[in-house]
């Protein structure tokens, strides 16, 4: 029988393609030290492979796909998110596609939900670039005044995996938690005496709003002025999913007028710029209230690891005639 082959577009933890080579697959990795270039990954696909191991910045269109054709069957993306495939035209010619939503990377996700509602919180960013500017020069009883977490209420948008594990930090840390989902769940209710309620309700009553929705059409710009008007003045939002959920120009602008009081953001619309607009005078990456980081909310060492191996099962599935644990099939 033919060598099963595998392709995968960047470096990953070794892990995962220890399992493919001991199932006795070829396992080529792209020798770029950086993100594949569309033609670069047409190019390689056309020699022909099995599996498909790539990452959430590889956009695996019907370009792609068509490339792959006809041996390729199963796409591993190397993310929770799936935005980057287009999944439906991938199962129209037979391929799968599999995403990695392993525990450890939930719950990195949620800790870093977490830290970015502390830094927002307590102003860990802004008194940090203080002190070290040599600007403190003694206590003050206002110096850098924050808010406690502790009865706040925690709004989650979508009650998935993610959202579950931070509703569980946040329950711990004495918070309050409404939610909004297309789905009611009464023993999650009950579990952390969380309240269901409508995605207009939750931005009235929060004090944090954390966005834990994959990106879809029905989820772009989900939060834009309108929304953005809804929350209170004092409140922060928090965006670990994908930067399209939140429409950014509005964001923006919302922070600026004072709608909100800040904003936490993982993920940008036109990552990995931070701002669509970087002539706008007002961006985003200068504004105090807001805090960055570079899609890292699951770049731990543990859930890196565990995407290399929960990728790895998925095209070991695929390829065994198995349905992966984590196919994604659209609704
Ligand atoms: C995911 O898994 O979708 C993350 O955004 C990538 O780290």
């Amino acid at each position: 029988m033919l060598k099963r082959k595998i392709f995968v577009t960047r470096e990953i933890p070794d892990s995962g393609l220890k399992l493919l080579k001991q199932k006795g697959y070829e396992v080529k990795i792209s020798l770029f030290n950086r993100a594949i270039k569309k033609r670069e990954l047409i190019k390689e696909l056309k020699k022909g492979y099995d599996g498909l191991l790539c990452l959430l910045t590889d956009k695996i269109d019907i370009k792609v796909l068509e490339a792959g054709m006809p041996r390729l069957k199963v796409i591993a993306n190397y993310a929770v998110g799936f935005d980057n495939v287009d999944v439906k035209s991938a199962n129209m010619k037979k391929i799968l596609v599999c995403n990695t939503p392993a525990d450890v990377v939930n719950e990195s996700v949620a800790e870093h939900v977490i830290a970015l509602m502390f830094a927002l919180a307590k102003r860990v960013v802004e008194s940090d670039n203080f002190t070290r500017d040599g600007r403190y020069k003694g206590w003050q009883p206002d110096l850098f005044i924050g808010q406690n977490l502790m009865n706040k209420t925690l709004g989650i948008i979508g009650l998935g995996r993610i959202g579950k594990a931070t509703a569980r930090r946040a329950v711990g840390m004495d918070m309050k938690v409404v939610y909004a989902d297309l789905n009611q769940n009464k023993s999650f209710e009950q579990q952390y005496k969380a309240k269901y309620c409508s995605q207009n309700e939750l931005l009235k009553v929060s004090d944090f709003v954390s966005l834990n929705v994959p990106l879809l059409a029905s989820t772009r710009h989900l939060i834009s002025t309108s929304q953005l008007k809804k929350m209170k003045k004092t409140a922060f939002l928090i965006n670990t999913s994908r930067g399209s959920v939140v429409d950014e120009l509005a964001l923006l602008k919302a922070l600026i007028k004072g709608d909100i009081a800040g904003a936490g953001l993982d993920v940008f619309e036109c990552e990995p710029l931070i701002d669509c607009n970087p002539r706008d005078h007002y961006e985003l990456r200068k504004m105090n209230n807001v805090i960055m980081t570079p899609h890292t909310a699951s770049a731990t060492i543990e859930a890196r690891e565990a995407m290399s191996i929960v990728a790895a099962n998925n095209i070991i599935a695929g390829l065994s005639g198995r349905r992966p644990v984590n196919l994604i099939k659209l609704k």
